[in-house]
């Protein structure tokens, strides 16, 4: 199956006005879901054929799953992260979508798991925010944040491909991921490993983040809210937070960013910021960038502005590298002019304010 309208199941209980009224002022982040679901079944052979059946919308609710499924001991899980934006003449956009869809299918590749067509995911997201459309805050930095994810719904305790799947999306009201525009200090993981040579790293896969969660919390005992990995093997090459890609702005406007090694997400935002900022005439190098040569940097002034980037934390500034026995500071320039001209040309974009000259934005309503 590739293109089949829906089936709707209405909501007896949505959230009333009041209620939603009150999220909306202030929907923190990935703290509130909306009404309904989308959802379609997969069955087949556990070697990539099956078919995609019983695409629906259905009111919000729990899943009833028998605790011998693969998801719950393998990890067999793949997600995406996308958002719904309202333009100020309450038309509603996505930002990129089809990139969502190719990245979601690499990801199940990796994790055996089947890969939906494009046009069932695209057509689960325009359905279900269509449906949810009174859940889109309209307020400065915010948006409809969705969250599709597959998951092997196969009872069976062996270790093997599941022979069924969910794909689901849920949706949530989304403000500023950090809830702060200032600063954001940054772990340096230097026990830890999110991902390795071959590995999942460039698959958006839970346990990747699970994997993620003990320098997570360790980095927060430090006072930081994002940790940092580092490949021990290549000199401490920077590879990425625990949630977001990371660029260098040098003193003569060049973007260094790590390379696409296969340790790390490729990122939608990051490759847009490629884009926006070549538009521009900046040199953009993606490539290798070692701890050192990042300390060596800020000491000197080459290195002027340091960002992360992410769907839920747009372009954030980062601060300090802390470490366990020392610390890089925040480099001369925290929301200096490049990181400041990205975010507005990308929010700019996303939000309509900024002409979308790349036709990255997708009408919804
Ligand atoms: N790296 C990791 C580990 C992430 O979880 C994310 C967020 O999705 C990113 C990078 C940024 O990717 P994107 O810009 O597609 O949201
Ligand atoms: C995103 O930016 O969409 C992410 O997935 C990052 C984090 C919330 C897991």
């Amino acid at each position: 199956m590739t293109q089949q309208s829906f089936a709707f199941t209405e909501n007896p209980d949505p959230a009333s006005s009041a209620r939603l009224n009150e999220i909306l002022a202030a929907p923190g982040f990935g703290e509130y879901t909306t009404d309904y679901v989308a959802k379609v079944d997969w069955s087949g052979d556990g070697a990539g054929s099956g078919e995609w059946k019983n695409a629906r919308i259905e009111p919000y609710g729990p899943l009833v799953l028998d605790p011998a499924v693969s998801v719950f001991h393998y990890g067999q899980e793949v997600f995406e992260g996308l958002k719904a934006y309202r333009h100020m003449d309450g038309s509603v956009w996505l930002f990129r979508p089809e990139a969502n869809a190719q990245r979601l299918r690499r990801s199940a590749r990796r994790l055996a798991l089947p890969e939906l067509p494009d046009e069932l995911f695209l057509e689960a997201v325009t359905s279900l925010v269509r449906q949810d459309s009174r859940w889109i805050p309209d307020g400065e930095g915010t948006s409809l944040y969705l969250r599709p994810f597959i998951i092997a719904t196969e009872k069976f305790l062996g270790v093997r491909p599941s022979r069924e799947a969910l794909f689901e999306v849920v949706a949530s009201p989304a403000a500023n991921y950090f809830g702060t525009p200032e600063p954001v200090d940054i772990w340096w993981s230097r026990k830890y490993a999110r991902a390795g040579v071959g590995g999942t790293g460039a698959a958006k896969c839970g346990g990747n983040y699970a994997a993620s969660l003990v320098p997570q919390m360790e980095g927060e005992a430090h006072g930081c809210k994002q940790v940092m990995f580092t490949d021990e093997n290549r000199d401490h090459a920077v590879e990425e937070l625990g949630g977001m890609n990371v660029f260098f702005v040098l003193r003569d406007g060049t973007l260094v960013t790590p390379a696409l090694t296969g340790t790390i997400l490729e990122g939608i935002t990051r490759m847009s910021i490629i884009e926006l900022a070549q538009e521009r005439g900046h040199t953009v190098e993606e490539r290798t960038i070692t701890v050192d040569e990042w300390r060596r940097g800020v000491e000197s002034g080459e290195i002027s502005e340091v960002f992360a980037c992410g769907t839920a934390a747009v372009i954030a500034p980062m601060g300090r590298l802390v470490y366990e026995d020392g610390e890089i500071p925040a480099a001369a320039q925290t929301n200096g002019e490049v990181t400041t001209w990205l975010r507005s040309q990308l929010t700019g974009i996303q939000t309509g304010r900024v002409e979308d000259r790349f036709g990255w934005m997708q009408q919804v309503i």
